[in-house]
């Protein structure tokens, strides 16, 4: 379903009425609007924080809007639905200048590929028939790789697919997110431990999210770039998951360590939670792409590092969290 809030409310940073967004309202001057897909996520919540408030007009797609946070609802336009659901690209790319391009993730998809693929597949058509003139996709470091990389493959795929429409991109390409410990907070907290299929011993390169939102929220209010490039975003660390374990144990004053998780039997546990058999495949053939040093090349090459540490991040998200 498409839905357009309250057509009448102005713009709070630029005065314009909301109609003024969209296409079809000859009658008003044109703003180039900045679209942000799904804005409840990790990211994409954390770029809007920045973008409203600034001056120019932020549209959104959400299947939810009673889900977004209550100043995206006040500040930002609303496009009710899917971002997979072509009408509803239709509708939120109209007179859209830019647009922040993610591929929420789907544990029981059956085909990694064709789940990323079948996202993207209408957003450039819709792209190419709006005109938008810049997208900033989220995807994976590693796009030179070569191998399969389980979960990080179909990402390339999407970035080629965008970039096939000409339109002008950016590829924000990200190694492992700091918020994925996140999800093992119970078993840091309870067991003193965090399990993955990668490598104790192996540098992994990290990122908070908090970095990745501000890379993205400077792309998204510039409009003097064009051509196609990818800006990696990586973290100062180089960690193995058993210094990441030092690390959590020295912030949270009590043991924790890490122990690596036979692929197998990771890939039968997460089945048995409901993922689906190529997902599961796709998280230990990215784990076994990390171990093989997927990030490594790009992790060399970065110059000016984000900023957050993951020490600082553990301090100021994942001890939060564990004392909850
Ligand atoms: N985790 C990593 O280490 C890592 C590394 C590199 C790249 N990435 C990429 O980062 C992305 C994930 O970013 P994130 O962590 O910010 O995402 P996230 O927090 O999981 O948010 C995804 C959002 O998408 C929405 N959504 C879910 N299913 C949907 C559907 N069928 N149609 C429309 N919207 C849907 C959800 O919102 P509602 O439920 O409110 O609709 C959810 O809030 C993925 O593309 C992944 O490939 C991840």
């Amino acid at each position: 379903m498409v839905k357009a809030l309250a057509p009448e409310t102005a713009h709070p940073a630029t005065g314009e009425t909301r109609s003024a967004h969209c296409a079809g309202s000859p009658s008003l001057p044109e703003v180039p609007v900045i679209v942000i897909t799904a804005p409840t996520g990790e990211i994409c919540r954390q770029v809007l924080d920045t973008l409203l408030d600034g001056g120019r007009p932020v549209r959104v797609i959400a299947r939810d809007p009673g889900r977004l946070a209550p100043r995206t609802r006040d500040r930002a336009e609303v496009v009710q639905g899917s971002h997979s659901d072509p009408e509803v690209l239709a509708e939120a790319f109209k007179g859209a200048d830019s647009v922040l391009w993610l591929v929420p993730p789907n544990s029981r998809a059956e085909d990694i590929q064709e789940h990323y693929l079948g996202f993207t597949r209408p957003a450039c058509d819709a792209i190419t028939a709006q005109g938008v003139e810049r997208v900033v996709g989220v995807t994976s470091l590693g796009r030179g790789y070569g191998g399969h990389a389980g979960l990080l493959s179909p990402a390339f795929a999407m970035d080629d697919m965008i970039e096939s429409t000409g339109v002008g991109y950016r590829a924000l390409a990200m190694p492992f997110f700091m918020e994925n410990l996140l999800h093992q907070v119970e078993a840091i907290r309870t067991q003193g431990m965090f399990s993955m299929p990668n490598r104790a011993d192996r540098p992994l390169a990290t990122v908070a999210t908090r970095d990745i939102a501000a890379t993205a929220a400077r792309l998204l209010s510039d409009d003097s770039w064009s051509g196609q490039e990818t800006v990696p975003v990586i973290g100062p660390d180089s960690l193995s998951p058993d210094a990441m374990a030092e690390v959590l144990t020295e912030v949270l004053e009590r043991p924790v360590r890490f122990q690596q998780a036979d692929p197998e039997a990771y890939k039968a546990m997460m089945t048995r939670y409901g993922m689906s058999d190529a997902w599961a495949q796709g998280l230990v053939d990215m784990a076994i792409a990390q171990s093989d040093g997927i990030y490594d090349a790009e992790q060399r090459a970065v110059t000016s590092p984000a900023p957050t540490g993951f020490h600082q991040w553990c301090e100021e998200v994942l001890k939060p969290a564990v004392l909850a």
